[in-house]
Parts: structure tokens; C-alpha cells; sequence
């Protein structure tokens, strides 16, 4: 994919309801949120060269997403489009309850991929991902809720400042 594939779209409707149905995933999405991660990587890898994507990145997110499915501490979320898109998966945001050993809330809900097709983009869907699994969060007990995502992705640093969050940690690198 290029970048020219994510580049964000108006879809033709601009209704203020939310063109989604988001339910909790289960493992007969894998194959449909498999390309959907896929997307995500690739783009961030064209943010920056330090995330180059993996050649076995497909059999990884198809290991990871088979895990954490059964896994109490993730949540995944499916958005399924409507109309004719209806139960086809054009999103879904990823999360992970983590422990925070030396800081209080002593739990966090860190975001780990939000992605929806550009299509479904720039109409609320992604606040709306956002408020819940951050709900889904609160009720496995985090009392934070963090997003990581690359510093170069300047969609994620927009979304996530609209909707109040801001730096605590940083991450940096150089190639070794
Ligand atoms: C991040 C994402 C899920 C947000 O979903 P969304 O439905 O577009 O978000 P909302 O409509 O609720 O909010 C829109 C806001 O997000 C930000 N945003 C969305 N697309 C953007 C773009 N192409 N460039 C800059 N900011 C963008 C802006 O702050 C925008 O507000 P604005 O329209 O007033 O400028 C979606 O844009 C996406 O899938 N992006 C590609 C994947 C990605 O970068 N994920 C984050 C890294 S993990």
C-alpha cells in the first residue's frame, strides 16, 4: 500500500450517526483484521524507517490476534460498516491492560492500533472507538488510559490530542 491509499476521505455520507456496528472481536475476524493491522504497520513504516515491517509480520499478526482474543488482559474491538458493508470489518482499535509497577492508577489501558479504512474516516467513528474501549478498559480495571503510537504519525498525535491526552513517556531510538 502507498501512501496514497490513506490518504483520509469523505465518504458520501455525512450523517452524524456513526456508520459502524463495533462489537468485541472474535476469532472468526482474524482473517479480516489481519490486512487491517497489515494497513496500519505499512503506514506507520511510512512515517518512519525505524518501523520497518517484518516479512513474517503476517503470520505475526495472525499469532498475536489468535492469542490475545483469549486473553483477559487484551480487548479488540470490530467496527462492521453498514449498508453495503455491512458485516465486513472496516476497523478496529486493539488495547492492552498493563501494570504499572511504581506509578498510580497502578493499572493502565494502553491503545496499542486504532485503524479504520479511510473511507470511515473524519465522521466521529474513531471518538467513538475510542470512548469504547476506554469503557472496556475502565471495567477491566485500568484507571489510565494511554495510546502509543509512533511519534511521526501526525494522524494519531492529531486524534489523540483532540480527545485530551498528551505525552508522559517518550521512546527513542537510533539504529544500531
Ligand atoms: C486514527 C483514526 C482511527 C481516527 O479515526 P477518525 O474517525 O478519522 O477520527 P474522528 O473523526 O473521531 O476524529 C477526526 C480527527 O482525527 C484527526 N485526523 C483524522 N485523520 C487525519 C488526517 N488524515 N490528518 C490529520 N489528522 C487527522 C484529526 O484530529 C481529526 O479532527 P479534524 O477532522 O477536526 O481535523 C483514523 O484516522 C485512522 O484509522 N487513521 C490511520 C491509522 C492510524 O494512524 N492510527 C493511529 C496510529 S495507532
Amino acid at each position: 500500500m502507498n501512501a496514497s491509499n490513506e490518504t483520509s476521505a469523505s465518504g458520501p455520507n455525512e450523517s452524524p450517526t456513526v456508520p459502524i456496528h463495533l462489537r468485541p472481536a472474535r476469532a472468526a475476524d482474524v482473517p479480516a483484521l489481519v490486512p487491517l493491522l497489515l494497513r496500519l504497520k505499512r503506514l506507520n513504516e511510512e512515517f518512519d524507517p525505524l518501523l520497518k515491517v517484518r516479512d513474517d509480520a503476517e503470520r505475526q499478526a495472525n499469532e498475536v490476534l489468535r492469542a490475545q482474543l483469549s486473553d483477559p488482559k487484551a480487548v479488540i474491538l470490530a467496527a462492521e460498516g453498514v449498508g453495503p458493508d455491512k458485516d465486513k470489518v472496516v476497523g478496529f482499535v486493539r488495547a492492552l491492560v498493563r501494570e504499572r509497577p511504581f506509578y498510580t492508577p497502578e493499572w493502565e489501558g494502553v491503545i496499542v492500533d486504532i485503524y479504520l479504512l479511510p473511507l470511515y474516516r473524519r465522521h466521529g467513528v474513531g471518538e467513538y472507538l475510542l470512548r469504547e474501549i476506554s469503557s472496556a478498559l475502565k471495567a477491566k480495571g485500568a484507571g489510565v488510559v494511554t495510546a502509543e503510537f509512533p511519534a511521526q504519525n501526525e494522524i494519531a498525535s492529531r486524534f489523540y490530542a483532540k480527545r485530551g491526552f498528551r505525552a508522559i513517556q517518550s521512546l527513542h531510538a537510533r539504529s544500531l
